[in-house]
């Protein structure tokens, strides 16, 4: 990784590299949830945090699973794009008095999380077929289902109440 040469040389570099922002993501998530918990005052949606965060332990010792089976150790890369949707989601957190608000905003934010992890695990699903990892991918494709589903529950919980109180 000289001056002449770029790290990622091969789709097994950049899938590596994929593995490594997702596994900074997942980690950076356990961290933001907590608080998210604390603060949610819709039941639902308090329970769907409590929920998705004992998931997300269990996705991120799903990926530590995927790093063993590439003879890797677990590492993470810094990964700006959750960094800046993490900021963002407790910038606007410390905005907001109003508790129905707050969890409108707090919802917002989640799906945004939401998204970017169906991107990154649709990308690493894809990724280990066409390098023959359908191990790898069967993993990855557990954890995208959740994602999904944590999105699905969201749309539910602000559409069904959380909205409408907020508004
Ligand atoms: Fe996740
Ligand atoms: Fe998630």
């Amino acid at each position: 990784m000289g001056l002449f040469s770029k790290p990622i040389k091969s789709l097994d570099d950049l899938f590596l590299h994929t593995l490594k922002d997702i596994y900074y993501a997942e980690n950076q998530i356990v961290k933001s949830l907590p608080a998210m918990i604390e603060k949610a005052t819709d039941p639902t949606l308090k329970s769907a945090f409590q929920t998705h965060l004992s998931e997300t332990k269990g996705q991120v010792t799903r990926l530590e699973r995927v790093f063993q089976m590439l003879g890797e150790e677990p590492k993470g890369v810094t990964c700006a794009a959750i960094d800046g949707i993490l900021d963002e989601a407790k910038e606007v957190m410390s905005d907001i008095d109003d508790k129905m608000v707050l969890d409108a905003g707090m919802i917002s934010g989640a799906q945004a999380v939401e998204h970017y992890e169906i991107t990154r695990y649709g990308t690493l699903v894809a990724f280990a077929r066409r390098l023959g990892r359908e191990d790898c991918a069967k993993i990855f494709e557990e954890t995208l289902a959740e994602e999904k589903e944590t999105d699905r529950k969201l749309t539910a919980i602000a559409q069904g109440q959380v909205n409408r109180k907020a508004a």
